[in-house]
């Protein structure tokens, strides 16, 4: 068996949610050409129609017109953001200065999830959101007058930066963010791309009050966070050559391309091009018999967030010890992933330690026969399934929940085995 083929991944997710939400507050209307269909992306479409937004759905298209800035409606009941961090933070940012209350909720995953770090740096605009036990859903967004100022961030969060710039679009006067390194920018090359004054460095982000956006067209890449399932598919599967076409590129989410450089994977960028601010290509990736183990952690961290467990699933076929460290963050994700990856990859007989912020890995490991669960976690139910490749006696205990980001995985990545 060997992995060959061109896949066509599926749309970013976090830009996709970017273009629901940036749609619904500019003026005019906006055509979305390749928005990710999956459960979170369709969670934040069904609020922005509870919040007033009209919303048109084709196949492959969204069409929105948009309110302006702060003419969503009041909404008749509580907002339910499902299993997706990014709609309830992102929302957050979005409804806070608006002349009503609004409750978010979420599933059990999601409430269990910290929501301080976005009400606390967002409170110093004026916002007022009241959280359970201080850090959880349910919120209670309460109306205010948002009002500019200058706010350092402790934490590298796309999701608490986006959710200040939101939030700073209704100010009058110009909002400063510090932040402490790089994390995804999808919303500030978007801003930029709908006409809002703003500037931006890994470092310091500036957003002048008063802004307007503009309804445009916007056409989503795919995302290298499913690219990633499909690029260690290929370097544990001997012979495989595999091309993922139409892949965000995006130096803030290359984290991955940065552990292939350490591990010596060879690959190809191919097609390189700019589309509506963000750099795109496709992506040939080779079975490459000699890898190095790998060591990450630091900045690199937030460039490849969402990629740990695979990552980590990689580093049990390299010979040697790999070291993934100051990724704490991933413990508050859609499940525990520093825990659950430990749990389940240490089950299939994998030499592992699990580490505070990360993990020791020493391979190669033939995988073990064994049950393993993805605990309802997306990305971990993923890595199992690419797992289960080496081998078919793998049995995976909630493996349904693909359908939060990638609904056709198992498909597509059944179409590249021959
Ligand atoms: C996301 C940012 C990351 C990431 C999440 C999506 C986004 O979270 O893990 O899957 O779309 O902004 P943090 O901002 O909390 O690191």
């Amino acid at each position: 068996m060997r992995l060959q083929g061109t896949i066509n991944l599926p749309p970013d997710k976090s830009i996709t949610h970017r273009a629901f939400f940036i749609a619904s507050i500019a003026q005019g209307r906006t055509r979305i050409i390749n928005p990710l269909f999956a459960e979170d992306t369709l969670t934040t479409l069904k609020i922005l129609a509870q919040l007033g937004v009209n919303v048109k759905k084709t196949k492959e298209e969204i069409e929105i017109n948009g309110k302006g800035i702060s003419n969503l409606r009041e909404a008749q009941k509580a907002l339910d953001c499902g299993n997706s961090g990014t709609t309830a933070r992102l929302l957050m940012g979005l409804l806070t200065g608006l002349p009503y209350e609004y409750t978010l909720i979420g599933d059990a995953s999601l409430s269990k999830r910290p929501m301080k770090r976005v009400v606390s740096p967002l409170s110093l605009l004026n916002s007022k959101i009241i959280l359970t036990n201080d850090d959880y859903l349910p919120a209670k967004i309460l109306p205010t007058t948002v009002k500019s100022n200058t706010v350092s961030l402790p934490t590298s969060s796309a999701q608490v930066k986006s959710a200040i710039m939101l939030a700073a679009l209704k100010c009058t006067e110009e909002t400063v963010l510090y932040l402490p390194g790089a994390s995804r920018n999808h919303t500030e090359l978007m801003l930029s791309y709908y006409g809002a004054d703003i500037s931006f460095s890994d470092q310091v982000i500036k957003i002048s009050g008063k802004n307007e956006l503009q309804g445009r067209e916007i056409t989503i890449p795919g995302d290298i966070s499913s690219a990633a399932f499909f690029i260690v598919a290929s370097l544990i599967v001997p012979d495989s050559e595999i091309i993922l076409s139409n892949c965000g590129l995006n130096p803030t989410r290359t984290g991955i391309l940065t552990v292939l450089n350490q591990i010596g994977a060879y690959y190809e960028i191919l097609n390189q091009r700019i589309v509506n601010n963000e750099l795109v290509g496709d992506v040939l990736i080779r079975f490459t018999k000699t890898l190095q183990p790998f060591i990450i952690g630091g900045d690199l961290i937030p460039l490849l967030i969402d990629e740990i467990p695979i990552l980590a699933l990689l580093a049990t076929q390299i010979p040697g010890t790999s070291i993934i460290k100051d990724a704490k963050d991933a413990r508050v994700k859609e499940s525990d992933r520093l825990r659950n990856t430990y749990l389940n990859l240490r089950k299939l007989g994998c030499q592992i330690e699990e580490l505070p912020d990360g993990f020791v890995i020493t391979g190669k490991t033939e995988l073990q026969s064994n049950v393993v669960d993805s605990f309802n976690d997306h990305r971990l139910s993923m890595m199992l399934k690419v797992a289960k490749l080496l081998n078919h006696n793998i049995e995976i205990l909630n493996d349904e929940c693909d359908k939060i980001s990638y609904p056709n995985f198992e498909k597509d990545l059944s179409k590249l085995v021959k």
